[in-house]
């Protein structure tokens, strides 16, 4: 089994996919790992509309929503998903201001997950939201967040991504005023 340390490491967002399907078993693994993030009042609510290539129609739908540049790319991909967030409480109908960071949590499990069975993930801002609201029929409750390319690593070299040092985004008590 890969440690956390192994598969934070192995992670990164390719361009380029093997032609090679993903299991019904591994997306309901990536979609289990979700299910147990942590949010807001266990709103839990983020919402996921994804396609395999084989299910033509509805990828086809996805791959519209995405801009030019992206689709260039991700046009390979096994899995193309939408998340979404659902903007108010369902319990008292108030705005849940955390809803986006709740989805990015659910996001996050799912990268990891993803990993440890090799499989890899690609976020994408560029695309539109108002587009993809047409295509599935989006009420004005939820939000389109972010589109995602799934898949298992084509052949490609892995782009050097500079990180900023712990100390640039950490602040220990009041040592430094942001
Ligand atoms: C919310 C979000 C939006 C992103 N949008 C795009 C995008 O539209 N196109 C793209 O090529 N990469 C996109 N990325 C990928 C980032 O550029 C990438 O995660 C970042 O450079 C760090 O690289 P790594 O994921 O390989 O570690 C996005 C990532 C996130 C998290």
């Amino acid at each position: 089994m890969k440690s956390l340390d192994t598969i934070i490491a192995q992670r990164y967002s390719p361009r380029n996919f093997a032609d090679r399907s993903v299991s019904d078993e591994s997306i309901r693994q990536v979609f289990e790992a979700a299910r147990h993030a942590p949010s807001s009042y266990n709103e839990q609510p983020w919402r996921f509309i994804y396609a395999t290539r084989e299910q033509s129609e509805t990828y086809q739908k996805l791959l519209s929503c995405i801009n030019e540049y992206n689709q260039s790319w991700a046009t390979g991909a096994p899995i193309l998903m939408l998340s979404l967030a659902k903007k108010h409480f369902s319990q008292n109908g108030k705005p849940n201001r955390h809803a986006w960071h709740d989805t990015g949590t659910a996001v996050g499990f799912l990268l990891l997950k993803a990993t440890e069975l090799d499989l890899y993930a690609h976020q994408m801002a560029g695309f539109y939201p108002d587009k993809a609201r047409e295509a599935f029929n989006i009420s004005d409750e939820y939000e389109p967040v972010v589109m995602m390319a799934l898949g298992y690593l084509g052949e490609e070299e892995r782009p050097e991504k500079p990180r900023k040092e712990i100390n640039e985004f950490a602040f220990a008590g009041n040592e430094k005023v942001l």
